[in-house]
């Protein structure tokens, strides 16, 4: 493909609208979604993507109902221990964004051991945005940059978009150029709210548990149309 993303983005939407339309409990929803995270990290893979980051729980998510929320906890343990053989098999290397110390700890044990397995593998980044906020991103990267200054490892002068971008929780992504959001939501739910300056953005009505390998195909398609000028007149 001409011009294809380095970093995809997608908002995993529609899980329980998809469960709730067959008349099954949300849970199904979000354990029909998990096929789709497979099949479609596998394809971005295979396409050449260098980073897929996908939205798994929102800083706001604990909001849902303690049995909602105990249950996505327990799908993204089994993910993180099920998918292992699968992401050595693709190269894929496994990494998390958010504020993981408050996750559940037998989250953070499973992911602490996918990631380190998968460490060295160099075909693609999966990052799994975990108890992720956009806000809550830069909060923790200016606390970091003002922890710095009173230590006096920075003056005042050097705090500009660099030294902040380098306090993020993923400071070496590659720079994010599409954003995806499924289920027909045209919104951004405190997703990437840094990144998200440039990035294109694309949405589909299709609920998350029905998007596949061909969907993301189209959204590469659509990008692939797409002119971006970052403020200038260049063409890309
Ligand atoms: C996305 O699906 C999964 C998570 C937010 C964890 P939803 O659970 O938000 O599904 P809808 O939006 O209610 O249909
Ligand atoms: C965003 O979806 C969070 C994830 C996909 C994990 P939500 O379903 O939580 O977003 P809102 O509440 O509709 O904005
Ligand atoms: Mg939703």
């Amino acid at each position: 493909m001409s011009s294809l993303p380095r970093h995809v983005a997608i908002i995993m939407d529609g899980n329980g609208r998809w469960a709730e339309a067959r008349g099954l409990p949300r849970i199904k929803g979000h354990r029909a979604g998990a096929e789709s995270v497979r099949a479609v990290t596998r394809h971005a893979a295979r396409r050449g993507l260098e980073q897929l980051t996908l939205f798994a729980f929102s800083t706001e998510n604990w909001k849902r109902p303690r049995r909602e929320v105990g249950y996505l906890w327990r799908l993204l343990r089994r993910y993180l221990i099920e998918e292992r053989g699968e992401l050595m098999e693709n190269g894929i290397r496994l990494i998390a964004s958010g504020r993981i110390a408050e996750i559940p700890p037998f989250v953070q044990d499973a992911l602490a051991e996918t990631r380190q397995l998968t460490a060295a593998n160099r075909k693609m980044t999966l990052c799994l945005a975990l108890n992720y906020g956009g806000r809550t991103e830069i909060v923790d990267a200016a606390r970091r940059l003002a922890a710095d200054v009173a230590r006096g490892a920075l003056t005042l002068e050097q705090v500009d978009e660099a030294a902040l971008a380098a306090r993020l929780y993923q400071p070496e992504a590659p720079p994010l150029d599409l954003l995806v959001r499924t289920a027909g939501e045209h919104r951004v739910s405190n997703f990437l709210l840094w990144q998200l300056s440039y990035a294109e953005l694309c949405t589909v009505d299709t609920p998350w548990p029905d998007f596949r390998e061909e969907d993301l195909d189209a959204v590469l398609a659509d990008f692939a149309t797409r002119e971006r000028r970052f403020g200038g007149l260049v063409r890309k």
